[in-house]
């Protein structure tokens, strides 16, 4: 394929990892892993408690180091594979699109398998061996902390994520509940004739009226679309959706 090659935005959140055994955040009880997100994920909550933060993403890490890419993961990695465009823009903090094979990531909300200075969230830092700890500094000083956008902070990768979607043929949406801001507004950044597919159980619930819905589990939808389009080598929105 070649470089006008029509291209895919695929903006995934929490319901693409679910099958790999990655929690959602809003399908149970308000609760984060047993955990109020106040608590743990905040900045307040940083100042607080440092070290129960520290203790919460090392646990989240474990879990993460553990779960596999699903088929919804590889499928998105195949057709890259097979020469599509693909762009991925995820609200994650897993590797898992990369463990997949995906090579085009941008994570908006951070990694969870990488550290970050907590005065400037431009100073990354490979993780620690055996986590991070009280006391591990950056170059300036400062703690050594998680780097993942907390609630109520700023999303640093937010513009390059919308010319990212400016730039969609088509855009799917996988397993986000678009309930989170500036996420959520990602959508609205597409061309006005891009067309907008949404992969998840509740689709039909979630999604506008301009969005075709596919109600169904991000490891079943998203190999049965790759398929069509790797078939027909060209990127559509199927008849049946
Ligand atoms: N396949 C596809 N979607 C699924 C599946 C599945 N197997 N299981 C659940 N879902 C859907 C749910 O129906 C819901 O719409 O995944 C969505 C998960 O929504 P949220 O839990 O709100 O996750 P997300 O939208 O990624 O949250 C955004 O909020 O907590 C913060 O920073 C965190 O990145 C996260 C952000």
């Amino acid at each position: 394929m070649t470089d006008s090659q029509p291209r895919l935005v695929v903006l995934t959140g929490a319901g693409i990892s679910a099958e790999s055994g990655l929690k959602t955040f809003r399908d149970g009880d308000g609760l984060w892993e047993n955990h109020a997100i106040e608590d743990v994920a905040t900045p307040e909550a940083w100042v607080r408690d440092p070290e129960l933060v520290l203790r919460f993403y090392d646990e989240r890490r474990t879990q993460v180091r553990r779960a596999k890419p699903n088929p919804a993961h590889h499928a998105l990695a195949e057709l890259e594979q097979a020469g599509f465009d693909v762009r991925i823009v995820t609200q994650n903090i897993d590797d898992l699109h990369e463990r997949a094979g995906s090579r085009d990531v941008l994570h908006l909300h951070g990694e969870i398998l990488k550290a970050r200075s907590s005065i400037d969230p431009r100073l990354l830092y490979p993780l620690p061996r055996g986590g991070i700890k009280l006391g591990d500094l950056c170059d300036k000083g400062s703690q050594l902390r998680p780097h993942v956008v907390w609630f109520g902070e700023a999303v640093p990768t937010y513009p390059h994520a919308c010319d990212i979607v400016a730039e969609a043929d088509l855009l799917l949406v996988v397993g986000t509940s678009l309930s989170v801001m500036p996420a959520a507004m990602l959508v609205d950044q597409a061309p006005v004739e891009c067309p907008c597919i949404l992969v998840d159980p509740k689709a039909s619930h979630l999604s506008p009226r301009w969005v075709k819905a596919l109600d169904r589990p991000a490891s079943e939808g998203l190999p049965t679309l790759a398929e069509h389009w790797k078939r027909e080598n060209r990127l559509w929105v199927p008849e049946w959706l």
